[in-house]
């Protein structure tokens, strides 16, 4: 596999193919490739290809198995993106592009043409994806292209400013059966001072102009994480960000943008997403007089400053853009096949998740060695195989004021260390997890008497607690291989399978002191990027390790932490019916695969209470988690749970890396339904919640979607709320027909697994 290092043609002067090619072209057999490659692409399209340049046009075409996105070099030599949306058949029609004309001195020409990475400088007056100041206080950037370079699926192309030798790599990696594509940003500085970065954004996504536009995107707060959140665009801007030193509970890095009409499964749908776990901003814009809404994204600006010295680097975030024709429902099925295929850990060797146990709700901090034996035991009756002790276990940890940061197994509550414990859930046949907080420390704790230099803090000014805890400074070296070192030796000297990454608090007070002043504000993207360093590092060292990401819940859910973590906690939220809109939200932008869920006791929360059964099924529509106090569940609920565990086994293949068609939405009515169909089609799973039922309304009938009209599929039921008896129907049937329940009452539930018969 060769990557061209190659200059088809130089930015600096205009040359087309098939004439004497100028300054930047480099004579190598890449080039002739390239070029026949491109003029062969003209003449007959291989309809396949995830890049192509068309070099008559300056038009470079990124082609999915759905979508189409070309973008091309104008008259003055910008980038500017031209088209995203349903797959082109064809490049009749593309022409070279030009800059917008300008009516009034008021609208610049820079303003109103749609760059793809518009540096801040000349008379560009939307948000910028960069923004930098020179030594010399030059604080203008125009940036113009210099080269490309294509691989397979991946395209870089080269900018630079038309004096400075700063330049800007823009990768673009095409995933042509997910319709997504990836935009990343990468800076050079090749001049001999350095160069203060303000603003770095990874890209711009356009939508096509026009009014009308929506925004969807997921707020929330803590144990209401991920609600569905909708809203027209109008001229001006829309912020989404997290200023809080992680993903944040508040808002999430993704949006989803149609053109007014689309629903679940029809309409024009545009979606994004950052993969960042720090500070990331989304400026949903639409700007007058063309109406033109762009997305941009990246880090976020606010508190943000780089010091990029000669010679220097510095790499955006990725920033994943896609597009579906079949509405919402179209465009979380290809992310969540996104983030199986591409994204997770185990993308490439993927396995299902395991039914897990955790301690944490049934014991909080009073966990023993005794104790969570007599836990396991239980766990293990009733198929559970992962135990996860949570918080507790170390250092003086009886509570939530004392103990973070002395990651050593408490002596008292685990006289034998960890392996007593582990051994005995090994033989009962569970793999083992822990709980960790790595980030955070407690002023009552071992590590901050010896370094209270290492917790974020600006001198002599206060340093805030929340939940009693400060944030330790993950920028510095050497608080990043303390840190690696404590949870590397634990995992060294026990068999630990799973750890939990939780973080119960975000960043105050940024300071970083040691710093050189210039460097200060780096605190924000280099803490991140350390925490990344040690998940990856510890994953290297320990093959096989899972990890959890936690953030007291759903505040650290992304696609950037979900290239390290297998799956996240979606909630402190664990009550049933609370969860069914949690995780509906969750599921716009985030596979049903790296969901946990678990069934707890009632009344939790809110005080709200619903039987196993439906406590069961909400939980089943994910990574499958018990975290109740088994010690108090009676005999019936341990042979309820263990024929649950044992279904959930069953259909868990579908349910984890299925295709998910949400039917009906806890937001709009008395009735939930989701459907999942396996891959291959084989097993269709149905789950129905039947909640605030008012004046007996019988429950909707329900049309099944994603089936193959002509099969037949065996119908199995848990219970008798089906009403319709036959034991085979067809596809047609089930979409069209559709099947009913005699659901009754708040909370009543139910399943149906449908097999395709051969
Ligand atoms: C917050 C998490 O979300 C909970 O599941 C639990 O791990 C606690 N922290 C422990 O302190």
């Amino acid at each position: 596999m060769c990557f061209h290092h190659c200059r088809v043609w130089s930015g600096w002067q205009r040359v087309g193919y098939g004439r004497s090619v100028g300054r930047g072209f480099i004579g190598c057999m890449g080039v002739l490739f390239l070029a026949t490659r491109a003029l062969n692409a003209e003449q007959a399209i291989p309809r396949a290809e995830p890049v192509r340049f068309l070099p008559a046009l300056k038009l470079w075409v990124l082609t999915t198995d759905h979508t189409s996105y070309v973008m091309g070099l104008n008259e003055r030599n910008e980038l500017q993106a031209a088209y995203w949306g349903e797959r082109l058949e064809g490049d009749e029609g593309l022409a070279p592009l030009h800059a917008a004309p300008e009516h009034a001195s008021f609208d610049s020409s820079e303003t109103m043409t749609n760059l793809e990475y518009p540096g801040w400088g000349g008379r560009y007056y939307n948000e910028p994806a960069l923004k930098v100041i020179l030594a010399n206080g030059v604080r203008d950037l125009v940036l113009k292209y210099v080269s490309h370079e294509i691989r397979d699926d991946t395209l870089v192309i080269r900018l630079k400013d038309i004096q400075y030798d700063l330049f800007v790599d823009l990768t673009y990696r095409v995933f042509p059966k997910e319709d997504i594509i990836r935009k990343q940003a990468r800076l050079e500085n090749r001049t001999p001072d350095s160069i203060t970065l303000e603003s770095v954004q990874a890209g711009v996504w356009y939508a096509p102009p026009g009014e009308g536009y929506r925004l969807t995107y997921l707020t929330g707060r803590w144990a209401g994480e991920t609600q569905l959140t909708r809203t027209p665009i109008h001229p001006g801007k829309i912020v989404l960000e997290s200023r809080r030193g992680n993903t944040s509970h508040q808002l999430n890095p993704w949006f989803a943008i149609d053109a007014g009409q689309a629903d679940e499964e029809h309409g024009r749908v545009w979606f994004g997403a950052v993969g960042w776990s720090g500070n990331w901003k989304l400026v949903i814009e639409d700007t007058p007089p063309a109406h033109q809404v762009r997305v941009t994204g990246g880090y976020n600006d606010f508190d943000f400053s780089w010091l990029l010295k000669p010679g220097e680097t510095f790499e955006t975030p990725p920033y994943y853009g896609g597009y579906s024709a079949r509405g919402f429902g179209g465009a979380s099925r290809l992310m969540h096949r996104f983030e199986r295929d591409e994204i997770l850990p185990d993308h490439d060797r993927p396995h299902v998740r395991p039914v897990l146990y955790n301690s944490w709700e049934a014991t909080t901090f009073n966990v023993s060695e005794e104790g969570q034996k007599a836990l396991a035991e239980k766990a293990a009756r009733i198929g559970v195989e992962l135990f996860v002790v949570d918080d507790g276990w170390f250092g003086q940890r009886n509570d939530d004021h004392a103990g973070l940061g002395d990651w050593y197994v408490n002596p008292q509550k685990f006289p034998h260390g960890l392996q007593s414990l582990i051994r005995y859930v090994n033989q009962l046949g569970m793999e083992f997890g822990l709980w960790f907080e790595p980030e955070m420390v407690n002023p009552n704790s071992d590590l901050y008497r010896r370094h209270p230099d290492w917790v974020l803090n600006f001198p002599g000014r206060p340093r805030s607690e929340a939940r009693n805890q400060l944030v330790l400074n993950m920028a510095r070296d050497d608080v990043k291989e303390y840190i690696l070192g404590a949870l590397d030796k634990i995992l060294s000297e026990n068999n630990i399978r799973y750890i939990k990454w939780d973080m119960n608090r975000h960043l105050s007070e940024p300071g970083w002191p040691e710093a050189p002043l210039a460097e200060q504000k780096e605190v924000w993207v280099k803490y991140v990027r350390h925490v990344y360093e040690i998940m990856d590092r510890l994953r290297a060292r320990h093959p096989g390790l899972e990890i959890e990401s936690c953030s007291g819940g759903g505040g650290r859910v992304d696609l950037g932490v979900l290239e390290r973590a297998n799956v996240v906690w979606t909630s402190d939220n664990t009550e049933a019916f609370d969860r069914l809109r949690i995780q509906e939200g969750f599921t716009f932008a985030y596979a049903p695969k790296v969901m946990s869920s678990w069934v707890t006791d009632v009344p939790n929360l809110n005080g709200r209470s619903t039987p196993l059964k439906f406590r069961f099924l909400v939980a089943m529509q994910g990574a499958l988690g018990i975290g109740a106090n088994l010690n108090k569940w009676s005999d019936e609920d341990f042979s309820l749970a263990k024929q649950m565990v044992a279904y959930y086994k069953s259909v868990r293949e579908t349910v984890q890396s299925g295709d998910l068609y949400r039917l009906f939405s806890p937001r709009e009515g008395e009735l939930t339904a989701n459907e999942y169909v396996a891959r291959d089609g084989q097993q269709v799973v149905l789950f129905a919640f039947l909640h605030s039922q008012q004046f007996l309304r019988p429950a909707p009938t329900i049309f099944l979607r994603g089936l193959d009209e002509q099969a037949q599929y065996r119908v199995k039921t848990t219970d008798d709320r089906l009403v319709e008896k036959a034991e085979v129907m067809s596809g047609s049937f089930l979409m069209h027909h559709g099947l009913n329940f005699s659901l009754r009452g708040d909370y009543d539930s139910t399943l149906v697994v449908l097999t395709k018969a051969h």
